[in-house]
């Protein structure tokens, strides 16, 4: 499938057009070319502050734990201050951890026409790969490759997921039920912090959906002039984000300025998404970030994004509306979004929550 760029820049690779499935972060070229280059208000800093991210450690979340009250504090925190923190003693093991990025390795790593199988610029498919964010439509390049599928129900999902690697299927298959147990612990802790209790939306979100966004970044030749993701926020009620290595950057709202994601080895990242924001009535926000690139190392991360049904709406609790607190969004669906996600360029800034502001 041939795709051109939309850029006017009458440069040497910008002018051309190539097949998707060869774009210029996979093809490994000397140079960024013109239409991955963001406006300089955008630019990447180099060397940018570390974000101040709460980390909170779950070994004390199990129900009978004497610490849990303490820890839904550390979340409640940590969900009103940054949108974004850091999980410790999390219960998954490191060497489920492994299996996911190395099997997110092995299928980058396989040739073009395998991965081009799965190719496909409709967001409402279930499995699709693609690079940038929609290739060929989008005015600027994102230096990103990535894999997408649904993974829950895992049964329903599982035999259109790449059959290669071999062991593909097996390990993020593991990891996936894993990290959706957690996720759905999380979300009670946080349905529980907002004072809603900790069941308010677990039958909601037990048939909710749980969509992977495994992406891919390769070295990039000139890292200071694109970026791997533009800034956006998720979704999602809740993404919880597995890093090969460091790469993400979060907007410090209070400080107003970018800020990278420490390394914390074993750690996972949580995202609080648009969903929640919503659900909270804007107590909690959702966090801005971006991935940022480097020339040395391919970065993989995989994001499981979890929400309510395809078509279920999602809106603000009643119980924390009242005359000094109004309503200040409108109810919306994962389906609402991808809706969004078609029509829309995220790269141009456009962003889903303010789709859902009543009061701005
Ligand atoms: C995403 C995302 C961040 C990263 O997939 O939505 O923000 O570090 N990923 O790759
Ligand atoms: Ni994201």
């Amino acid at each position: 499938m041939e795709f051109s760029h939309r850029s006017n820049m009458g440069n040497d690779e910008s002018s051309i057009s190539f097949s998707t499935g060869k774009s210029a972060q996979e093809r490994g070229l000397s140079h960024v070319p013109e239409s991955y280059v963001i406006p300089t208000s955008h630019d990447p800093n180099l060397h940018p502050e570390t974000a101040k991210v709460p980390v909170v450690d779950l070994s004390g979340l199990r129900p009978a734990s004497a610490q849990r009250s303490l820890v839904i504090q550390d979340i409640k925190n940590a969900c009103h201050r940054m949108g974004f923190f850091q999980i410790i003693n999390h219960g998954i093991n490191q060497s489920l951890m492994d299996g996911a990025l190395s099997s997110a390795f092995g299928f980058f790593n396989l040739p073009t026409p395998e991965k081009m199988k799965l190719m496909s610029n409709d967001v409402h498919k279930p499995v699709r790969y693609g690079t940038s964010i929609k290739d060929g439509i989008d005015n600027i390049q994102f230096w990103r490759v990535f894999l997408k599928h649904y993974a829950h129900p895992l049964e329903d999902w599982i035999l259109s997921w790449p059959a290669n690697p071999p062991y593909y299927r097996e390990k993020m298959g593991n990891y996936c039920s894993e990290v959706r147990k957690l996720g759905l612990e999380l979300m009670g802790a946080i349905t529980e912090s907002l004072g809603l209790g900790s069941a308010y939306l677990s039958d909601k979100m037990n048939e909710g959906m749980q969509v992977m966004a495994v992406n891919c970044y390769p070295p990039c030749p000139n890292p200071n002039v694109a970026l791997g993701l533009p800034p956006h926020s998720d979704y999602s009620c809740l993404t919880i984000v597995l890093q090969s290595s460091p790469g993400l950057e979060i907007m410090d709202m209070e400080e107003g300025k970018w800020g990278k994601v420490p390394k914390l080895h074993g750690a996972l990242q949580v995202h609080v998404g648009d969903h929640l924001e919503v659900l909270s009535n804007g107590l909690y926000k959702s966090v801005v970030h971006r991935a940022i690139l480097n020339c040395e190392r391919t970065r993989i991360s995989i994001a499981s994004l979890m929400s309510l049904g395809l078509d279920e709406k999602l809106g603000t609790a009643e119980e924390l509306v009242d005359e000094q607190h109004p309503k200040r969004y409108k109810e919306s669906s994962f389906g609402d979004f991808l809706n969004f996600l078609s029509a829309n360029d995220i790269g141009e800034g456009k962003a889903f929550i303010d789709t859902l502001k009543i009061i701005k």
